[in-house]
């Protein structure tokens, strides 16, 4: 079969990385490789994310890009398609055809296994061709039903599962519901054959994913339905030579007696946990939908302490949601403080179409969002370089994902997700081994090879 070139570019969150390997998966028996560069591609592939208008606007100049090596390789043996797959091929799909008509197809992120399909269409037709959630019979059949069963390991020692997908939350402010649709969950023997397949192929850290990934409710081998924390005690078991275990994204709702036991029991299970609080302010907490209080957040935050006293937790915050005072944002503030988080991910709020907040009357004017921002990224960053100084003289093991800029430093990830670097004349990439931390600054450490394990 002759050999055509797959380009990707992946924008957003975990799940967007996890469906563009799917996507390279799927592709590579119809002859697709993956390469760096969209110049001599015959498939151009952006994935989308919908997340903040800042992302979705990406796409627009993306494709732009694209579209001069697409024209030169018309009419040649090798004429380039273009796709737009992810949320804002979801949200969009009819706006991206009309600003880029020259996008072959745009598809949905439930309906990318369609895509072998649609390529052949295309060229069969040269038209134009879409797949959205709407046309799909998700969730009676996901997408995951259609996707081959092999993964292909990556050479980085850490891998991505997708357990669980879509969203039944409706935050007010988010646009993912609508793009990602409602919550399913994968039976738990599909999930311990992928998790095999990555294992044997050297993998030694599996991230389980889903937008609400503490929402999970698959189907396990008694035929009940299962929640996170019996899965995870489940894969620990199965797999005894698994290093390490982490899930995200989590939300607070959802936090289970099972599911703070499994941090007390189970050794591999990460001691950082990435929970979402958006606000310290129950009046703006309530506005966003988000079914639990500044006070039921902090309780779940000490019931884990408790199960596990070196836990470390990570979160994200909204700043400038609507009707959001200074008193509302100080109280953001101050859970900050009393929480202590080792990282967090702060983002100004951004309207997004078709949801409730974005038609709120009181919207926060920019000049005060951007201000309210940088307080708490300068909070944020304070405890976050207060949590790596800490951890200096501890002796932890680290998994080796990349290389650094030079070729004798390898970057890795803490127990707490904290990036570190090394020096060492042995390659590291993929494997586990010992560190002593002897440097920190903010965003990463520094240490020395101890033990390779
Ligand atoms: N499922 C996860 C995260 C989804 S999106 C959760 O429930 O927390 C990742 C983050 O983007 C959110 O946690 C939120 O902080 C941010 N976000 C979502 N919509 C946003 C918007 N309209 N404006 C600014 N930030 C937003
Ligand atoms: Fe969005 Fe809320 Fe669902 Fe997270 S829980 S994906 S923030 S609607
Ligand atoms: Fe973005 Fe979709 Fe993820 S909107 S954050 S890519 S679920």
């Amino acid at each position: 079969m002759a050999q055509k070139k797959l380009y990707i570019k992946t924008f957003g969150c975990q799940m967007n990385t996890y469906d563009s390997d799917r996507i390279a998966e799927l592709l590579a028996p119809h002859g697709y490789v993956l390469t760096d560069s969209p110049t001599d591609a015959s498939l151009s592939l952006l994935n989308t994310c919908h997340i903040r208008e800042k992302a979705t606007e990406k796409v627009f100049s993306d494709l732009g890009r694209l579209r001069p090596f697409k024209e030169e390789s018309a009419g040649s043996s090798n004429p380039m398609l273009i796709a737009v797959a992810g949320c804002t091929a979801q949200a969009e799909g009819a706006e991206i055809l009309r600003r880029a008509p020259y996008v072959d197809i745009v598809l949905g992120p439930q309906a990318y296994h369609k895509l072998p399909q649609l390529l052949e269409e295309v060229a069969r037709k040269t038209s134009q061709k879409t797949a959205r959630l709407t046309e799909t019979s998700f969730p009676l059949h996901s997408k995951f039903d259609f996707l081959p069963l092999e993964r292909t390991a990556s050479s980085t020692g850490a891998a991505y599962v997708s357990i669980q997908e879509g969203c039944d939350k409706f935050c007010t402010f988010c646009c993912v519901p609508y793009t990602r649709g409602a919550e399913y969950s994968r039976s738990v023997k599909e999930l311990i054959m992928e998790t095999r397949q990555l294992l044997d192929q050297g993998i030694h850290e599996i991230t389980l994913l889903g937008q609400n990934v503490n929402a999970y409710h698959g189907e396990g081998p008694d035929g009940k339905e299962w929640g996170l924390g019996r899965l995870l005690f489940k894969l620990a078991e199965h797999f005894p030579h698994l290093k390490r275990l982490r899930y995200t994204t989590s939300h607070p709702h959802d936090v289970d007696g099972e599911l703070i036991k499994a941090h007390k029991d189970i050794e591999i299970l990460m001691p950082l946990l990435h929970l979402p609080v958006q606000s310290g302010s129950d009046k703006i907490l309530a506005a966003m939908n988000r079914k639990h209080t500044r006070a039921m957040y902090l309780k779940i935050i000490d019931d884990l302490k408790k199960a596990r006293p070196d836990m470390s937790f990570s979160s994200d915050f909204i700043v400038g949601f609507p009707e959001e005072t200074d008193e509302d944002f100080a109280q953001t503030l101050s859970l900050v403080t009393e929480v202590g988080f080792s990282q967090a991910y702060t983002f100004s709020y951004s309207p997004r179409p078709g949801t409730p907040a974005s038609i709120l009357a009181d919207q926060v004017p920019e000049n005060i969002k951007k201000k309210r921002l940088h307080l708490l990224q300068e909070l944020v960053e304070a405890h976050q370089t207060a949590f790596n100084e800490g951890s200096v003289g501890q002796s932890v093991e680290v998994l080796f994902e990349r290389q650094g800029k030079d070729p004798h430093h390898f970057l890795g990830k803490t127990p707490h997700g904290q990036s570190i670097k090394v020096s060492s004349q042995i390659p590291l990439i993929g494997t586990c081994a010992m560190v002593k931390i002897t440097k920190a600054m903010p965003r990463a450490l520094e240490g020395i090879l101890t033990k390779i394990s």
